[in-house]
C-alpha cells in the first residue's frame, strides 16, 4: 500500500498528449494575425514555454502582436482546442491502480486553472486527483507550485514529469524524481536535470512506484445488431475514443476471435454448408465462443485491458434462438458451459428495424449463410434481441441505428464511456 505517498504529475506530456490542439490553436492564431503560417519544427517549439514567449521569439511578434496573438489562442482553446487532446495508453490503469493503493495524487502543471479542470474531468481524472495546482500569471515556477501541492508534514513524495522544468522542480522542492520519456523531453534532459529514476511507458511508472500492485480488472464490452446495422464501423469509431480516452483495447469478434474460432467461423459462414442442423450450429457458434472466452476475453480483462466484441452470446440467443427457433433458454443452456459466466460488463444494441436491415444488405456485398435467410427469419433475430433487452436492460446501451453514422457514434462514445469512467471506482 501506499497510503501516505504523494505523486504530484506534470499534465502535458505525462498524462495527455497535448500537441494537436496546441498546435492548431497556434496556427489559428497566426493566421488570424495575417502572419506567414508556421512550418511543423516551429510549431514543436511551442509545447512548454509561455505562450508570449514563443509568438515573440519563433515568429518575431512585437509585443503587442503577442498579447493580440495570445488572446485569440486562448479563445480557441478553451472551447476546443483543450478538447483536440489524448491520453496515453496505460495512463488509466496506472493512475486508477495507485489510487486504490491509497496513494494521494496530485496534478501540477503550467497550464492555468481553466483549462486543465476540464481536461481532468473530461478525461474523468478528477476522482483519482486530490490536488491540482496551475500556473497563475507571474507564478508558474515548478519548485513552488510542488510545495503549495503537498500537506505539510507530508510523507514520501515524488514528481512525475516529462521535462527539465519538472525535475529540477522537484530536486529544489526536496521530493523524489521521475522523468517519463514519452513526452516531450529525452532521457538525458531528464537525467541531466535531476531524474532519479525514468520511465518510458506509463506502465513502468507502476513498476517503479508500486511493483506489488495487483492490476485493476479491465471490462468486458460487446456491440449486437442485426446485418446491415453498421457494426463495422461504430466499432471502429468506439474504438477510437477508447484509445483517446487511454483505455487499452483489446478488439475482436465471434464467431471467431482465435486461430480456432475463426477455422470455426469458416465453417458456419460457408454457403455450402446449406444442410447444417440447427442445433449443430448453435454448437458451433457455442464451441468458438467457449475457446475464445478462455484464451483471449478472460486473460485481457484480467490485464485490465477493455475487450470490445463484435457480437457475443446475445447473437446466438436472437439467431439460434430466435431465428432457428431453438429458443432462448436452450439456446442459453447450450452456452453455459462455453460462457462460464463470462458476461459482458455492458453490450450496445443498434437498434435497427429488421425490413430495413434487410434493405440494407441487399444492398451491399454478397451475403453470407446467415444473411441469406428470408425476413421472417431477421424478424424472429430483432424479437430475440427485444426479449434479451426486456430481461437485462442494465447491462444494454441501446441507440437508435436509423440515425446518421456520426450521431450514433457520438451517442455510443458519450454512454459507454461514461460507463466505464462510473465503474473505475
Ligand atoms: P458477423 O461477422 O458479425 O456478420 P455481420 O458483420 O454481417 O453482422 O457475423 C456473422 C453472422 O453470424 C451474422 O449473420 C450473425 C451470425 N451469428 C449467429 O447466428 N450466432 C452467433 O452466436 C454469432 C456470434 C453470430
Amino acid at each position: 500500500m501506499l497510503k501516505d505517498t504523494w505523486i504530484l504529475f506534470d499534465l502535458d506530456g505525462t498524462l495527455t498528449q497535448s500537441e494537436e490542439g496546441i498546435w492548431n490553436c497556434a496556427k489559428h492564431a497566426v493566421k488570424e494575425m495575417g502572419f506567414p503560417e508556421p512550418d511543423a519544427a516551429t510549431l514543436r517549439k511551442f509545447i512548454g514555454p509561455p505562450l508570449m514567449y514563443s509568438f515573440r521569439t519563433f515568429l518575431g511578434m512585437t509585443d503587442e502582436q503577442a498579447e493580440e496573438a495570445q488572446r485569440i489562442y486562448r479563445a480557441r482553446y478553451t472551447t476546443v482546442g483543450m478538447y483536440e487532446n489524448r491520453v496515453y495508453p496505460g495512463i488509466r490503469t496506472m493512475l486508477r491502480t495507485l489510487w486504490k493503493q491509497g496513494a494521494k495524487l496530485g496534478v501540477v502543471t503550467g497550464k492555468p486553472a481553466y483549462p486543465t479542470g476540464k481536461i481532468l474531468e473530461y478525461f474523468g481524472f478528477d476522482r483519482f486527483i486530490s490536488k491540482v495546482v496551475c500556473a497563475t500569471d507571474g507564478h508558474a515556477e515548478k519548485e513552488h507550485l510542488i510545495r503549495e501541492a503537498l500537506p505539510e508534514g507530508h510523507g514520501e513524495a515524488w514528481m512525475v514529469g516529462d521535462r527539465c522544468f519538472d525535475m529540477e522542480g522537484g530536486v529544489k522542492a526536496g521530493v523524489h524524481t521521475l522523468g517519463v520519456t514519452y513526452g516531450y523531453g529525452s532521457e538525458q534532459e531528464l537525467l541531466e536535470s535531476g531524474a532519479e529514476k525514468i520511465a518510458h511507458t506509463p506502465v513502468q511508472i507502476l513498476d517503479i512506484l508500486c511493483p506489488e500492485a495487483k492490476r485493476e480488472r479491465g471490462a468486458f464490452l460487446t456491440v449486437e445488431g442485426l446485418d446491415g446495422s453498421g457494426k463495422g464501423t461504430q466499432i471502429e469509431r468506439l474504438s477510437d475514443a477508447l484509445d483517446r480516452w487511454g483505455f487499452d483495447v483489446v478488439h475482436t469478434r465471434e464467431p471467431g476471435g482465435t486461430p480456432i474460432g475463426e477455422k470455426i467461423r469458416e465453417i458456419l459462414l460457408d454457403k455450402a454448408n446449406a444442410g447444417m442442423a440447427d442445433v449443430t450450429e448453435a454448437l458451433l457458434y457455442a464451441a468458438s465462443r467457449a475457446q475464445h472466452v478462455r484464451e483471449k476475453i478472460l486473460p485481457a480483462v484480467a490485464e485490465g485491458k477493455i475487450v470490445l466484441c463484435d457480437r457475443f452470446l446475445d447473437s446466438s440467443v436472437a439467431y439460434q434462438g430466435g431465428g432457428r427457433q431453438l429458443g432462448i433458454d436452450e439456446v442459453l443452456r447450450i452456452n453455459a458451459p462455453a460462457v462460464e459466466g463470462a458476461m459482458p460488463d455492458l453490450t450496445v444494441y443498434l437498434d435497427l428495424d429488421h425490413t430495413e436491415s434487410l434493405k440494407r444488405r441487399c444492398a451491399a456485398s454478397e451475403p453470407d449463410r446467415m444473411e441469406m435467410e428470408n425476413e421472417s427469419f431477421h424478424a424472429r433475430v430483432e424479437d430475440g434481441y427485444h426479449q434479451l433487452i426486456a430481461r437485462d436492460p442494465d447491462r444494454f446501451v441501446v441507440v437508435d441505428a436509423a440515425k446518421t453514422r456520426d450521431e450514433i457514434a457520438v451517442e455510443v462514445q458519450e454512454k459507454v464511456l461514461n460507463r466505464l469512467m462510473e465503474s473505475e471506482a
